[in-house]
């Protein structure tokens, strides 16, 4: 694990832009899997700057995302698919034919699941897989479980989960219970991962997912055993690790 310390939610954003600009810079062609929550809005602000100002061809760049709700059609406001739209695909030169998201409405769960599945493995994973990371630990939506996942898989969220999640929602009630999501395996897949976490919400679950034992309650510890895994964290998000640095 490469940890890149950074002074604020702004100073996380901008390092974390700058390895995936250079990502597109050296394989235009490149895979990016991408995620979506709050911790990578600011990344995706700093990558469409960079494009308004000429640094970044998206045209060839094809990308697969996380997860998906179980339920919310492609035009809901909180579905994934409008997330990744609104926050960076229409501010940028990506070709949309090229950008993946599991289908949240396809009822046929293996169906799907095995879809998105082939869809990884035809790329041979990411180039770059950007994470962010849940209060509970998990990526994606692999919650904290007894084992990890492999592939893509429906997954039941769990009620912390729905709790952190339903501030976007007009009510609790309103949040899916249900999401679609890559495996624990298909992220592994990817030949660079790079989280990004901000804030002392998150504290525990940096401390417990990257200081701790390796282990499907901690989800995200999985990723201390991938060989290119960079961790860019804030000073808030490392508070309960300083003396450990
Ligand atoms: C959601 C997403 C995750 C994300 C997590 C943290 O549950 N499925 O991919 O990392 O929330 O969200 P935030 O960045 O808003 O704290």
């Amino acid at each position: 694990m490469r940890l890149i310390r950074a002074e604020n939610y702004q100073d996380v954003s901008r390092k974390a832009a700058n390895i995936i600009a250079a990502q597109i810079q050296l394989k235009p062609y490149c895979v990016l899997g991408l995620a979506t929550g709050s911790s990578p809005v600011g990344t995706y602000r700093e990558l469409i700057a960079k494009f308004e100002a000429g640094d970044l061809d998206f045209s060839q760049v094809k990308t697969v995302n996380l997860d998906e709700y179980v339920g919310l059609p492609k035009d809901h406001d909180q579905s994934y698919a409008y997330f990744m739209r609104t926050n960076l695909f229409d501010h940028v030169n990506i070709d949309q034919a090229n950008c993946n998201i599991p289908d949240g409405m396809n009822p046929d769960t293996e169906g799907e699941c095995a879809r998105y599945d082939a869809i990884i493995d035809g790329f041979g994973g990411a180039d770059l897989q950007l994470l962010g990371l849940g209060p509970n630990g998990h990526i994606g939506f692999n919650e904290p479980a007894e084992a990890f996942a492999k592939g893509t898989n429906k997954v039941a969220l769990t009620d912390s989960t729905i709790d952190a999640n339903a501030r976007f929602f007009a009510s609790r009630d309103d949040v899916p219970t249900h999401a679609y999501t890559m495996g624990i395996g298909s992220i592994m897949k990817a030949k660079r991962v790079l989280l990004v976490v901000n804030g002392v919400k998150k504290a525990q679950a940096v401390k417990d997912c990257f200081f701790g034992p390796i282990r499907p309650q901690a989800p995200g510890s999985i990723l201390q055993l991938h060989p290119d895994f960079i961790l860019v964290a804030d000073e808030d998000a490392l508070s309960l690790v300083r003396d450990l640095l």
